[in-house]
């Protein structure tokens, strides 16, 4: 049984701990770390025990093995970098870090004092991204030649004092919302991926081509739009003998000369979240799994090389 310290009680720290109550047989919250009122009649609502510095909350819960890093991502460097050094396992909501720089560091700490660091980056646990990814690996469709991901959002004024619209706080587009694009394509590609070209529409909307050794062309468009339109995230893999369809609703894979097959995609949890998405089991998968990987059930579903180097073309794109 994991017991979790989870420090950040916003939008996405909410998320998780509405996640967690689904994990019950191998993960419970212990205790909470804020920083508002609004995170202590949140946490007291719930019946948790509320800090306002880990340090103070292991200290009355020695069980803590495990703190979850939910705080805006400006303070995931200083937060991971704490948490480490209190000895204990660390789960950090993405981007990892601002810097690819940062990251190593944090990776390195991590190693140094035998403990784990696992990035919470959730496109890597959806069952519709591990249908693309084994596509690519069995290969029975030829090689991946291009792959193209959109993924639009609203401008998000609604973080608390717009932290999100703070190049210095959030890294913007590229760190805030292209990173779960770049990073499904590094887990697809490797480490040989390459910047080519990036194209800035507006402000907040990018256009950007990378390529990895092999020649295959990734497209990813992803942008805060000033406009109320739905969450959007799709993409479309192009094989030498088929194409690969998520249109945000359905998989379908259109082999050459064949019928289109629908491919199932069936989540055993379905969770609301209260933020801009829409009630998913992507975040139920995300944890489940993090935990199986912490306690040595599962693989890692990230390598520390990939994460820096995600961060290295977010830096790049960024410009
Ligand atoms: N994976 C996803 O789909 C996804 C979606 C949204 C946000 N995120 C990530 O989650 C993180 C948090 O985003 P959010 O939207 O929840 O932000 P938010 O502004 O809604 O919430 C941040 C929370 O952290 C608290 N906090 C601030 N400083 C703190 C500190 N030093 N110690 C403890 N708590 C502190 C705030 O009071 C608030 O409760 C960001 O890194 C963001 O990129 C991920």
């Amino acid at each position: 049984m994991r017991h979790i310290l989870l420090a950040g009680l916003g939008g996405m720290g909410r998320v998780h701990l509405a996640n967690y109550a689904y994990l019950s047989q191998k993960a419970v919250v212990v205790a909470v770390v804020g920083k508002t009122e609004a995170d202590r009649d949140f946490a007291l609502d719930k019946g948790l025990d509320f800090y306002t510095d880990m340090a103070d909350a292991i200290a009355s819960h020695e069980e803590i093995d495990t703190i979850d890093i939910t705080t805006p991502s400006w303070l995931h460097y200083d937060n991971v970098m704490q948490a480490l050094a209190l000895g204990r396992d660390v789960i950090c909501e993405k981007p990892l870090a601002l810097s690819s720089a940062q990251a190593d560091a944090m990776y390195k700490e991590a190693r140094g004092r035998g403990l784990r660091l696992i990035p919470a980056l959730v496109c890597r646990y959806t069952k519709e991204f591990a249908l693309l990814k084994k596509t690519v690996q069995k290969g029975e469709y030829g090689r991946l030649i291009e792959i193209r991901f959109t993924r639009l959002s609203e401008k998000p004024a609604w973080s608390e004092g717009s932290w999100l619209l703070d190049k210095s706080k959030s890294g913007l587009v590229p760190f805030d919302l292209m990173i779960h694009d770049i990073d499904m394509m590094v887990s697809l590609l490797g480490t040989s991926v390459r910047l080519e070209k990036v194209l800035k529409g507006g402000q907040n909307h990018y256009h950007a081509a990378y390529r990895d050794e092999e020649g295959c062309l990734a497209l990813i468009e992803s942008g805060w739009l000033d406009a109320a339109i739905p969450f959007e995230a799709v993409w479309k893999a192009v094989f030498e003998h088929a194409v690969m369809v998520n249109d945000g609703n359905r998989v379908v894979i259109y082999p050459e000369g064949r019928e289109p097959v629908q491919l199932p995609v069936v989540y055993p949890v379905v969770v609301s979240t209260g933020i801009n998405v829409p009630p998913t089991g992507w975040y139920y998968e995300e944890l489940n799994n993090i935990i199986d990987e912490l306690d040595g059930r599962k693989e890692a579903a990230s390598s520390s090389q990939e994460v820096v180097h995600a961060l290295r073309l977010a830096e790049d794109t960024a410009g």
